[in-house]
């Protein structure tokens, strides 16, 4: 044993405790599938709008099963999420919990990142066969990923654009007035641009993804906006470094786009070679370290390392990639950052996301 390990030992909690704590990992772990549920077929905002009512009214108003919705109920009620009186047998969702779990309390509407509970839950079994026989799970495996990825851009990303992301770069806002190429690279579903694109009319953007998935409802989304200053192009950006054409952007952004990367330093090696002179590249990527040690008190470094054996490290294997992984840290981001050409790169962190840094470098 090593000596290293012996304190960890010491503070080894005893059984009962963590008897409880596997308990409340059953019930905690259950009720996350039933929250994305509740956020899913619109029930939360049901409840919300109804205050304190019955099974039948809530049923009636989100318009679904009653059967399931009662039992759904019962799940919520003992699990603290809604109140229930037994003498009136009314529910309500409380405001508290309302500004955390409706689509009006958006972006702190944090039911939004449960559904990644259910979208990884689909993958066990290729995951269980990735342990044994080693290689990846293609994204094309995790259904509905798109669709939540989007929706958690929107409150993550989309909604601080204006005030807390554009600022951190000097002289962005008068730039994006004033017309300049942008790129988003792993662009997803594209909410990030379309909406750059219809606040800057003067500049261009262009996305680059790999999911023709993604790509189709990012275009359906910008045109049903009238949105003529934005493209959106399949592109694998496995050999970035190559294919990237020279001295392009004025502005490159990478949002959570470049741990799951199949070659992520070719990537940002692309992105160098992609940007203008003075041209800026802004990163939005976990923030963490790349020691394990340093993560004890990481507040959701268990979900973090999760999704990145279920979802982010998977598929970058699944494609004989570097599986970076989503904790890849912040020393090892610098490093591939400097290795790339970056000079000097300034981290920051903003207020309404404690999970991300901003990197934000110049060429
Ligand atoms: C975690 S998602 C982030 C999407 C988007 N930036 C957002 O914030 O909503 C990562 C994106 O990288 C894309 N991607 C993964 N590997 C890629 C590759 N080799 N070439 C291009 N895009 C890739 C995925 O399709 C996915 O849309």
């Amino acid at each position: 044993m090593c000596n290293a390990c012996i304190p960890l030992l010491n503070d080894a909690k005893p059984v009962e405790p963590f008897a409880d704590q596997l308990m409340n990992m059953l019930n905690q772990g259950a009720l996350s599938l039933m929250v994305s549920i509740g956020h899913r077929t619109g029930l939360f905002d049901s409840m919300a709008e109804l205050k304190e009512t019955t099974v039948q009214k809530i049923t009636n108003h989100a318009g679904l099963e009653k059967r399931y919705v009662k039992e759904w109920l019962a799940a919520m009620v003992v699990g603290g999420i809604v109140y229930y009186r037994p003498d009136k047998k009314t529910y309500q969702l409380p405001q508290s919990h309302a500004d955390l779990l409706t689509r009006t309390a958006s972006p702190d509407n944090i039911a939004v990142y449960l559904q990644y509970i259910s979208i990884l839950g689909q993958v066990e079994d290729r995951i269980v066969n990735c342990f044994r026989q080693g290689g990846g799970v293609d994204y094309e495996h995790f259904l509905g990923f798109h669709a939540v990825m989007a929706e958690d851009s929107s409150q993550t990303v989309v909604s601080a654009l204006e005030e807390n992301i554009i600022p951190l770069v000097n002289q962005l806002e008068p730039d994006l007035e004033r017309g300049i190429s942008v790129l988003d690279v792993g662009c997803g579903r594209g909410r990030a641009l379309s909406y750059l694109a219809k606040r800057y009319p003067n500049s261009k953007f262009t996305g680059f993804d790999l999911s023709a998935e993604a790509l189709a409802d990012a275009h359906q989304y910008a045109q049903q906006r009238g949105l003529s200053n934005v493209t959106f192009i399949e592109r694998d950006l496995t050999s970035f470094n190559q294919q990237a054409e020279e001295n392009q952007f004025e502005w490159v952004t990478a949002f959570d786009a470049i741990h799951d990367q199949v070659e992520p330093q070719n990537v940002l090696n692309g992105i160098y070679k992609t940007l203008k002179p003075g041209g800026t590249f802004l990163m939005q990527d976990i923030r963490a370290s790349s020691n394990l040690e340093n993560n004890l008190k990481h507040p959701i470094a268990p979900f973090l390392y999760t999704i990145s054996t279920m979802h982010c490290m998977t598929v970058s294997l699944a494609q004989d990639g570097a599986g970076l992984g989503t904790m890849w840290g912040e020393e090892l981001a610098m490093e591939m950052l400097g290795k790339a050409g970056f000079a000097k790169i300034e981290v920051n962190q903003l207020e309404h996301d404690f999970q991300n840094n901003f990197y934000v470098m110049s060429k």
